[in-house]
């Protein structure tokens, strides 16, 4: 037990820790610890903190992680009006811009006229304010005038300092000192990608930018924590020496924590911001982020308020967008496929094409009517664009060129994959395929979903084996994955007698996933792993689930009245008792109760050495495990390893390690152990 003077200590020091990696992974970019490392340093002050719960400040970095529900954000009132930029896509106007601006420092007597030019981030706008150097309130832009506060899940935003460093004991000077950030709240590509790998098919995300917007607005910060968002600032306000030019302003951001891009540049004259632009148009693509222009900003701060603003954007200030890049290619056919869910989406098969830096072949032409909208025909010369949309899409056809040959698109009128006839539902634009039971692309799609990473992580189960297992009716609903035999499987294309052990061991190894995945893995239509989490914790069976009531589902938090719906409407198909005393006598974990995932720390404190090939796991796989369980793994043996796992032909760490009398398992002792 630690007493209250250490713990206070520890608490300080890891607090510092903790913020001091913050910084270097999302401002500076330079890790310097594993996440594994770094989610220990939190977890430990966490432990502290709730021990001693009257030690827990706002700014500690265990208030990022979330927790807190928020019913209704708020209204507040802004400082000063968060004003917009005019946007122009022309380098006429930004040369008339700056000509304009030209005028009026003329007219005021100023002869210099530097400009910074920054990117533009393509994110949502936020304000944030931090009290004796404490952020205090972080708040959306709204009308200008009044924003949401949505300070809760602004802290979650690592790269946001929660405090401020105290220079010159600036915040003692004066009796309450307010200081103003804004800036952009974006989401990386990566980030985004994982975001919308973990979401139904049907509720994916367009682009970044639709993505941060929505998840400020979550209720649950956790989930807010849990996606990742970043904060990028290029506006400080109230700060004694930020002196008085956005260039010394943005380093000024810099020194006080904040992560501005660092791509800014001050321009002596138009031709250096045409410079910016030309590059920036190119080396964009390369950024982890998305940006969609450039903006530039009178660098005299001084001179902002003398040139004022119009009712919407400032006169000192101009975006230039850069257009959406587009490019010219043949489609050479439509073919339709059927998802998961039963939906026909058409796919145009192109001649692929650079473009943006990547190549494009296929692209989803969403629906029938964006077909008849374009007036697409087979054969057709297409114009391709990539803009704010992370996927490309045709955006138009180019009559002009259209071949002789050019060919309607044929709507099918029954399944290209079970041949049922087709359905529309009055209210939608898609098509579906009614045959939900037997179609065997849905089928596929469904057992797909199911093993995929989010949902029951199962690898060795990929697009080929679920064709065969489809086709030859080996499997028709995930149920009939766990009594799959050694022998059925041997006799598949590609699958040898290892193979075949290795997914069933697999599948075995999945019934220990955690009940909140299975409710994902399921694949009801709008339940992502978020909505999963939700259901998870409110209704802790999957008997209680399913027999919720629809007005009951929809108070749960972030779930609204479409996605009750769609849970009502999956718990009550004919054939669904049948399927979940399948999946019961699985052995699968169809309650909180049966999650046993939650690992163990049987590893605590064990350093181990791995020699010799394992069967069952890969190397990563194994250092994993005992990394999970709170163990070291180590390269080299000494007397201070805990023990070896020896598999086969081990090398001659096997031998050093019997010399020293370190204790040496077998890969099933290993097992047993986990
Ligand atoms: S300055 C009064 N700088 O773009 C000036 N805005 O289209 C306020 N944006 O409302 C904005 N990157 O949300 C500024 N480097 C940057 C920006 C930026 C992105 C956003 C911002 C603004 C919008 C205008």
């Amino acid at each position: 037990m630690i007493d209250r003077i250490s713990a206070c200590e520890e608490i300080a020091h890891l607090r510092k820790e903790i913020e001091r990696h913050n910084h270097l992974y999302y401002v500076e970019a330079k890790p310097q610890i594993s996440d594994y490392d770094f989610d220990k340093l939190l977890e430990k002050l966490i432990a502290l903190e709730r021990q001693f719960p009257d030690y827990v400040t706002p700014d500690s970095p265990s208030q990022r992680v979330g927790g807190t529900i928020t019913r209704v954000f708020p209204t507040v009132l802004h400082r000063a009006p968060m004003l917009s930029l005019s946007n122009t896509y022309s380098l006429g106007d930004l040369e008339e811009f700056y000509n304009r601006v030209r005028k009026l420092l003329v007219l005021e007597g100023v002869n210099e006229q530097d400009m910074v030019a920054e990117l533009k981030f393509d994110g949502v706008a936020i304000s944030l304010l931090y009290r004796n150097g404490l952020l205090v309130r972080g708040a959306t832009r709204g009308d200008g005038i009044h924003g949401d506060d949505v300070t809760a899940n602004i802290k979650t935003i690592l790269s946001i300092p929660l405090r401020l460093p105290d220079f010159g004991s600036l915040f003692a000077q004066r009796e309450e000192s307010e200081i103003e950030v804004r800036g952009e709240v974006f989401m990386r590509r990566e980030d985004f990608e994982q975001l919308n790998d973990s979401r139904p098919e049907e509720d994916r995300f367009a682009n970044p930018r639709n993505a941060t917007a929505g998840t400020l607005k979550l209720q649950d910060s956790g989930e807010v924590a849990r996606r990742k968002m970043s904060f990028v600032a290029y506006y400080l306000k109230g700060y004694d020496e930020e002196g008085v030019s956005q260039f010394l302003r943005l380093r000024q951001l810099e020194k006080l924590g904040f992560y501005t891009g660092g791509h800014y540049r001050l321009c002596h004259e138009l031709q250096d911001i045409i410079r910016f632009i030309q590059e920036w148009g190119e080396k964009r693509w390369k950024l982890p982020y998305e940006t969609d222009g450039v903006v530039l900003k009178l660098n005299d701060a001084r001179l902002w308020e003398k040139l004022g603003a119009t009712a919407k954007s400032p006169r000192w200030a101009i975006a230039y967008k850069y257009p959406a890049q587009q490019v010219k290619t043949v489609l050479h056919a439509v073919v339709f496929q059927v998802g998961r869910l039963g939906t026909i989406t058409p796919v145009a098969e192109l001649e692929p094409v650079l473009l943006a830096g990547s190549t494009v072949s296929r692209s989803t032409l969403h629906n029938f009517d964006e077909i008849q909208r374009l007036g697409i025909m087979v054969h057709d010369r297409v114009i391709i664009e990539k803009s704010g949309e992370v996927i490309p899409k045709v955006i138009s056809v180019v009559l002009d060129e259209r071949p002789p040959d050019a060919e309607a698109v044929q709507i099918p009128s029954v399944c290209p994959e079970c041949g049922t006839a087709l359905e529309k539902p009055e209210s939608e634009v898609s098509y579906y395929c009614p045959n939900e039971d037997e179609c065997p692309a849905q089928i596929r799609g469904r057992i797909l979903h199911f093993a995929s990473r989010d949902a029951m992580d199962i690898k060795t189960l990929g697009k080929a084996l679920v064709d065969q297992l489809v086709n030859f009716r080996l499997v028709k609903d995930v149920g009939d994955l766990y009594v799959l035999q050694e022998p059925q499987l041997e006799r598949l294309e590609r699958m040898g007698r290892k193979s075949a052990q290795n997914l069933l061991h697999a599948l075995e190894e999945s019934r220990g996933k955690s009940y909140e995945r299975l409710i994902y893995a399921l694949g009801i239509r709008h339940v992502g792993r978020a909505t999963a989490r939700e259901l998870a914790s409110a209704y802790p069976s999957f008997d209680a689930l399913g027999h919720a009531h629809e007005q009951e589902l929809a108070t749960v938090p972030d779930i609204g009245p479409v996605v009750a719906r769609s849970i009502c409407d999956f718990f009550s198909k004919p054939s669904q008792p049948d399927f979940i005393e399948k999946l019961k006598k699985a052995g699968l974990p169809l309650s909180a109760a049966d999650t046993k995932e939650q690992v163990n720390r049987n590893f605590e404190g064990i350093t181990v050495l791995f020699t010799g090939a394992l069967d069952r796991y890969d190397r990563q796989q194994a250092s994993e495990l005992v990394l999970e369980r709170g163990g070291r793994v180590v390269g080299a043996v000494s007397k201070k390893t805990g023990m070896v796992v020896a598999g086969h032909d081990p090398g001659s760490k096997f031998d050093k390690a019997v010399k020293l009398g370190v204790r040496v398992v077998s890969e099933d002792e290993f097992e047993a152990m986990l």
